[in-house]
């Protein structure tokens, strides 16, 4: 990742996790981006370890705090869209306002219940999903979402 200083990848599988670190090993190159990579359970808050790393990374009396959030095809189950936007939002809250923004991509129709669940979701955290591309299956085209804060 070119110009990223820091990137952390999570999920709560082992699995998962082991390939996560290969696909790194494999795409390394010379670049100089710190790739860390944890077990991370939506809905569970924030860990320590996340806020120490963040500390350790941007300085204290640093305004600057610019966090890019990425996920792909996370929505495939109306139980963990609460648990998902939960994490998300503390993830948001946790940086400098207005300057952090959740791009979510996902290659496959969610579907009216769970889309019913994300929009309530979205909406009880106070955020804004703003939808970049719509979804297009038959044009192999993906839907796109920028999820943020307000701009005040
Ligand atoms: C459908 S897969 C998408 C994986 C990958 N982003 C992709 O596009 O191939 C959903 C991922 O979310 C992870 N996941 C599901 N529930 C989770 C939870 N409660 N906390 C953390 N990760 C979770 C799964 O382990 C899985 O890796």
């Amino acid at each position: 990742m070119n110009g990223v200083e820091y990137a952390l990848m999570t999920d709560y599988d082992p699995g998962a996790l082991e390939i996560i670190k290969s696909n790194i090993n494999m795409n390394r190159g010379h670049q100089k981006t710190i790739y860390q990579v944890e077990m991370l359970e939506w809905g569970t808050g924030i860990p320590s370890w996340v806020a120490k790393e963040m500390s350790r990374i941007v300085p204290a009396d640093s305004n600057v705090y610019n966090m890019l959030i990425l996920g792909t095809d996370l929505l495939y189950s109306v139980d963990i869209v609460a648990p998902l936007i939960s994490t998300v939002n503390a993830f948001l809250l946790s940086a400098t306002e207005n300057k952090s923004l959740f791009i979510l991509v996902s290659s496959f129709d969610i579907g009216e219940n769970i889309q019913t669940q994300f929009d309530q979701c979205i909406n009880s955290c106070g955020l804004i999903a703003d939808e970049i591309v719509p979804l297009d299956v038959a044009q192999k085209v993906c839907r796109i979402q920028y999820i943020h804060r307000p701009i005040s």
